[in-house]
């Protein structure tokens, strides 16, 4: 048999693929790469390779290049642009996602990259499943100009439409800044590497021009101030890897996308498991404060519990853990800090949250213990009136399976607020320990007893005979239990065993709300 020679114009086509792709893949050059190492920051491809399961990514638009001519940059295009875009898999689960590459052209924003985006945020909206964004960019591409503000804008419309249909989630791992922070801002959840990454609106530079104020780049966006003050960002991490297991969990409580419901996870922990230690749990003082986590990781699945910005407004903790395998969102008033009471801060971070279990079908699970809501002319200079709205807005419109648990205090307008039966919640539990009144004793007392005290020849021991009047009163669940407000008092140790059995009830719960182009939530 002849021998079979090679082909030599099929050799030559696939040594210029080879070329193509080594082009790509050697990007800005290795000194450009050592700058990136040095400053502990990752790749854009060795993120992409941490992120996903290994050997799932698939690239697209490899060797797209912009197409400026202006400032020399005719001379200057690299296969790629400056980002990432394709798709692999997340513990198994298909994901779309696009890393920013700071060793291009200082992983800013042409109008051909934003199209390398906008493409892999169509093709996951179409399928249904997460886009995630690895930032790490110099922001707008100066040289482009309004191309490139475009592409922003390209992005934000997306962002806007996937809203609701797919999780979206972003890691900030370098700079974001100028209009650029916009997309992370409308995705669902925002992770921050601490020490390298930045968010900011304008920089230090500008803010020093225009109001004289002097800040550090760290001090005005970097992963403390969004996570613990303005709550821009939902999670830190000390490192990139930690930002990107942070995210692989995340994704583990979420469905695909809005027509599916989350992934369930097979747990040992037996579902009728008795949780002893929640007998003791609240202090029979009722000013005596104790940690609500507790109640969250004694009764979850092998004690899991997600927390979503802890440290910002940490008078209400939000969060996933399981519940028989099923994924749930938790909220929960925190008496540990501020008595847990709602304030500006805590309404909005747990609303978004709300808003967010209630798009993707995870049901809700409230524990309250609320005295009301915090007094002051700062919260109502800043319009508590509007932002306690939000929450409230978001429970009463949520259609997925709705649980309260109050273990203590539900007074006044946060009664209402916090998923009580009356916004639809399916179930609400009480534990003995639950006082469900308009006020404090305290205050009620000095209000309707205003003239016995006045006349009182012993005001001190009159006003413990009224207090005492009251609370025997109403420091109890079983006035709401007698109006049905509350379904069942619950002894606390059997908490995880009926929230389980209440959660399977509810698991094919269809509710819906009136026809409309969409409600008008108190922004
Ligand atoms: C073009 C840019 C660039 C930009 C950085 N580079 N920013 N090129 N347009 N916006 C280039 C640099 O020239 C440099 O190229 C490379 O990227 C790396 O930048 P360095 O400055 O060397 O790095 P570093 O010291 O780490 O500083 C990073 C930085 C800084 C903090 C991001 O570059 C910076 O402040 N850039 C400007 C950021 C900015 O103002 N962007 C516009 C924001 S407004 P060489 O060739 O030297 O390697 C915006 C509008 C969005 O984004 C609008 C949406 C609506």
């Amino acid at each position: 048999m002849a021998e079979q020679r090679p082909d030599p114009e099929r050799s030559r086509l696939l040594e210029e693929l080879d070329r193509w792709n080594l082009a790509a893949l050697e990007g800005s050059g290795a000194d450009a790469v050592a700058r990136q190492h040095e400053r502990k920051k990752l790749t854009a491809r060795e993120r992409v390779d941490a992120l996903l399961d290994p050997g799932t990514f698939r690239e697209l638009d490899r060797f797209v290049v912009h197409r400026c001519n202006d400032f020399g940059m005719d001379k200057k295009r690299i296969p790629g642009d400056g980002v990432v875009t394709g798709y692999g898999r997340i513990d198994g689960r298909l994901v779309y996602l696009f890393a920013q590459d700071f060793t291009v052209f200082g992983g800013t924003l042409s109008g051909a990259y934003a199209r390398k985006i906008c493409k892999i945020m169509d093709l996951a909206l179409k399928n249904g499943a997460p886009v995630i964004g690895l930032n790490d960019s110099g922001g707008a591409r100066i040289q482009e100009g309004v191309e490139s503000l475009g592409g922003y804008a390209d992005i934000f419309l997306r962002n806007t439409l996937s809203s609701g249909v797919i999780p979206q989630l972003t890691a900030i791992l370098g700079p974001c800044a100028g209009g650029a922070v916009y997309s992370p801002a409308l995705t669902d959840f925002t992770v921050m590497s601490r020490g390298t990454s930045f968010m900011f609106v304008t920089g230090p530079d500008v803010i020093k021009a225009v109001t004289h104020e002097e800040v550090s780049q760290e001090r005005l966006g970097g992963a403390s101030t969004h996570t613990q003050i303005s709550g821009v960002a939902h999670l830190a991490a000390p490192d990139e890897a930690g930002v990107l297991a942070t995210l692989r969990a995340l994704l583990s409580y979420m469905p695909q996308n809005n027509q599916e419901d989350p992934p369930s996870v097979a747990t040992q922990d037996a579902h009728d498991r008795l949780c002893p230690s929640l007998d003791e749990l609240v202090p029979t003082n009722p000013n005596r404060p104790y940690d609500i986590k507790d109640v969250i990781t004694t009764v979850a699945d092998d004690g899991g519990f997600l927390e979503i910005q802890p440290e910002h407004a940490a008078n209400i903790v939000v969060g996933f853990c399981r519940l028989g395998g099923r994924s749930i969102g938790v909220v929960a008033n925190q008496p540990a800090v501020l008595a847990g009471v709602l304030d500006i801060d805590a309404s909005v971070k747990a609303a978004r949250f709300v808003r967010f279990c209630d798009a993707f079908n995870i049901p809700l699970w409230v524990i309250e213990d609320v005295p009301g809501f915090l007094p002051g002319t700062a919260q109502e200079f800043g319009g508590i009136i509007r932002h306690g709205a939000k929450l409230l807005y978001a429970f009463a419109e949520a259609t997925v399976p709705k649980v309260t648990l109050i273990t203590r205090k539900a007074y006044g307008g946060a009664y209402c607020v916090m998923n009580s039966k009356h916004l639809r919640a399916d179930l609400n539990f009480a534990w003995p320990t639950a006082e469900i009144a308009v006020m404090g004793s305290d205050g009620a007392v000095n209000i309707i007893h205003r003239r016995e005290l006045q006349d009182a020849t012993d005001p001190a021991a009159t006003r413990a005979e009224l207090v005492n009047a009251y609370r025997a009163r109403f420091a109890n669940p079983y006035r709401a239990a007698e109006l049905g407000f509350v379904d069942e008092v619950l002894v606390p140790r059997d908490t995880r065993a009926r929230l389980i059995n209440t959660f399977d009830s509810l698991q094919d719960k269809r509710d819906h709300n009136p026809p409309r182009k969409h409600g008008n939530i108190p922004l």
